[in-house]
């Protein structure tokens, strides 16, 4: 095997199908790993640091090429045997095959890595807070539909890396065995009902997606039913009927109408065909209810640690605050620092996150919540109230510049920042820091086990004017 120097006297330069030995440094923050073959960077998919692979060229690009393994030469010592059968084809659990102590000195070096090299801090990053649970921590399954050509039997599972092929599947130890148990019912029921598979590229068939909410509280699921239509008919009302009368574990099932040609999983319209449309969850000493349409961490008991964490930090450094609970989902953060709070504002743009918060409010007998449905930008941009500090937990694409500049003016002391994206958190945090700001702290914790997926919290504290 010749060295890249050598190779590129020959060859001139590296080409498609190009084998080589190398050796796996780290991972990057999409979870496939990193070898340097004489400086030039390639990307190597079910890889682990420290593995010595033999690797084929798939792509080369002109900063750095694609390669896959075609023998593992000498295994990483963090190399384990993956629990699932269906690890390598599912493409869900990407570091599975890697033991869970590494995962998390992993995802610590990604968070670091990312922060550093996007916004030149050198914030300490504190050590990933693990998981509780990591199998059957998932609580929330969404499963595409589809079904065979010739026979008509319906497909459920996660589409295969960089694909729409659905991948079957029976069983998936990250979830809840009923989960299993309720998707091959509606597997091999379906067609008695005459429920047909969605054809994604004739756009054609009954059953897009199923979603199943799960308690860790009380072990009920809220079966979701996305349907290619817009309102609903005899033979899915019975479907949902049937699944609901199968199982005791099955508290309500609803159907979710989404006939659009999109991505988007759930359509903006829902409706409760029997049962409950909900199940509670517990978080802290608060009870919350989630239903078809409401955001809700998919690991509630790893999402408890990073609620106790933030608040602590503001029962620890407040006293009677007024705090913003910004990107607010069903006020979860609110709900759950209420009580060390004189007052919580939050704001969320999803109608029916609003209406389940402000019951949820309710039922805890919670009065110190005040609660906003409009778009945080927006909702920043109008507000007069300043605030001892701001929790802001955006989706993935983080926050915009603007809403940045507004949490600056509306904060009195902290911004604290919930992600779920490193390289955005690491964007924001260098905007923030040039307007002033320090980060006192980064904290990773583990949500999705076994995936590269990392959650952190960031404290961010305003100048103080002297
Ligand atoms: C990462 S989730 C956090 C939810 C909540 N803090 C929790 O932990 O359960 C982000 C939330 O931001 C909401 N969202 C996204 N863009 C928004 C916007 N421009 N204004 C207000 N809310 C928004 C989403 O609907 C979602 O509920």
């Amino acid at each position: 095997m010749l060295n890249y120097k050598e190779y590129l006297s020959y060859n001139k330069t590296m080409k498609v199908n190009d084998e080589f030995i190398v050796k796996i440094e780290k991972i990057t923050n999409l979870g496939a790993g990193i070898a340097k073959i004489d400086g030039f960077v390639v990307f190597i998919e079910n890889t682990c640091p420290e593995d010595k692979v033999k690797i084929k060229i798939t792509k080369v690009n002109k900063n750095f090429a694609n390669a896959q393994v075609i023998e593992i030469i000498e295994p990483s010592k963090h190399r384990v045997k993956p629990f699932c059968p269906m690890q390598k084809v599912c493409g869900a659990c990407q570091l599975q095959f890697i033991d869970y102590d590494y995962q998390l000195k992993i995802k610590h070096q990604i968070t670091e890595e990312t922060i550093r090299t996007i916004s030149g801090l050198d914030t300490p990053i504190l050590p990933t807070i693990a998981s509780p649970e990591i199998k059957n921590y998932r609580r929330k399954i969404q499963y595409p539909i589809s079904q065979t050509k010739n026979s008509g039997r319906i497909l459920a599972g996660y589409y295969k890396p960089k694909s729409h092929e659905i991948v079957n599947i029976k069983y998936c130890p990250i979830q809840p065995e009923i989960c299993d148990r309720i998707i091959e019912f509606i597997r091999e029921k379906s067609f008695d009902y005459g429920i047909q598979g969605f054809n994604e590229k004739k756009h054609t068939g009954d059953l897009r997606h199923v979603v199943i909410r799960n308690s860790a509280l009380t072990g009920k699921n809220l079966v979701v039913l996305v349907v290619n239509a817009t309102k609903s008919f005899d033979r899915l009302n019975d479907f949902a009927k049937a699944i609901y009368n199968e199982f005791e574990e099955v508290s309500g099932v609803s159907l979710n109408f989404n006939s659009k040609k999109t991505n988007v999983i759930l359509g903006q319209k829902s409706e409760s065909i029997i049962g409950e449309d909900f199940v509670k969850e517990q978080l802290i000493d608060k009870t919350f209810k989630i239903g078809a349409n409401t955001f809700f961490q998919i690991n509630p008991k790893s999402a408890e640690n990073i609620f106790k964490y933030v608040k602590n930090y503001i029962k620890n450094n407040y006293e009677e605050p007024i705090i913003l609970d910004a990107y607010a989902g069903i006020t979860t953060f609110g709900i759950c620092i209420s009580d060390v709070c004189k007052k919580v504002v939050s704001v969320e743009e999803n109608k029916e996150s609003c209406e389940m918060a402000r019951e949820v409010v309710k039922e805890n007998n919670i009065t110190n919540v005040e609660i906003h449905n409009m778009d945080a930008g927006k909702f920043f941009a109008k507000e007069k109230r300043r605030f001892d500090a701001i929790i802001l937990d955006p989706p993935r694409k983080g926050c915009t510049l603007e809403s940045l500049d507004e949490a600056f003016r509306l904060s009195k002391k902290d911004i604290i920042y919930v992600s779920c994206n490193p390289a955005t958190l690491a964007r924001d945090l260098k905007y923030l820091t040039e307007k002033g700001c320090t980060v006192e702290t980064i904290q990773p914790f583990d949500m999705f086990c076994h995936t590269y997926h990392i959650e952190n919290v960031a404290i961010i504290h305003k100048p103080t004017i002297s």
